[in-house]
């Protein structure tokens, strides 16, 4: 069975989402108690949110019975990846991003990752440090230079979020740079999508179904 992918505007999701509060955990309205701006604790609220809505979808039963949990390897703060307590061999991945969040739920390990595409120039220094020579030349003569690079770097981060590298290794992460095929790393499969605004992918073994929300 396919996996499945949701994103769209903060602003969509919660419409689409009834009562998100109702739907997370203590720790999550805790954590997202704890961020100082509105819109991102709309972005935190929206995305955990939707990754219950996707993996309700997925598993065919109603979002507000599955619990997410998350655990440092590193530290004793509730974050890093997430997981269904109700659903433990059903991999989950949500991100935010500036008016933007994306989740994901599949049969297995799945990574997703989101961002905004804003006005702003390319950090060549980030741009350089993350990505290879070949992925480096293609985004500086990409006629949107700034897009170009945000879509390797979704790409990247959904690999370092199904667990396929870390973001110290992003530059080990080759990926195919303008390929008609729908890019692949290793096995796994990159699912793009995106417009003039943001920018997403989602990285998992399997098929991935897509829906974009608003
Ligand atoms: C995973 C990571 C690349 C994503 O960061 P980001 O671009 O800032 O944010 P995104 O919105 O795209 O994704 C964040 C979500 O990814 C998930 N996530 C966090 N760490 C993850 C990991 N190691 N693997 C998979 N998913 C992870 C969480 O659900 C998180 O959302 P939340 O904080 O609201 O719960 C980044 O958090 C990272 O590099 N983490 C590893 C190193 C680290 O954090 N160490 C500190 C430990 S104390
Ligand atoms: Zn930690």
């Amino acid at each position: 069975m396919a996996g499945l992918a949701l994103a769209g505007p903060t602003g969509a999701v919660l419409a689409a989402a009834g009562d998100v509060r109702a739907l997370l955990t203590r720790t999550e309205l805790d954590r997202a108690g704890a961020l100082r701006s509105a819109a991102d604790r709309d972005d935190f609220l929206a995305a955990h949110a939707l990754v219950r809505l996707c993996a309700g979808r997925l598993l065919g039963r109603p979002a507000q019975s599955l619990t997410v949990v998350q655990s440092c390897g590193a530290c004793e703060r509730p974050h890093g990846r997430p997981r269904l307590v109700e659903a433990p061999g059903t991999g989950v991945s949500l991100a935010h991003a500036r008016g933007w969040v994306a989740a994901a739920a599949a049969d297995g390990p799945v990574g997703v990752d989101v961002e905004a595409v804003d006005g702003t120039d390319v950090d060549w220094r980030t741009a350089g440090a993350v990505c290879t020579g070949k992925e480096l030349a293609a985004v500086r003569s990409d006629p949107d230079p700034r897009r170009a690079f945000l879509r390797q770097w979704v790409r990247k981060e959904s690999l370092v979020k199904v667990g396929a590298g870390t973001l110290d290794e992003a530059a080990r992460l080759d990926l195919p740079v303008y390929g008609r095929e729908p890019p692949r790393w290793r096995g796994w499969r990159l699912l793009d999508w995106g417009g003039t605004q943001a920018v997403g992918c989602v990285a998992a073994r399997e098929e991935m179904r897509l829906r974009l929300l608003g």
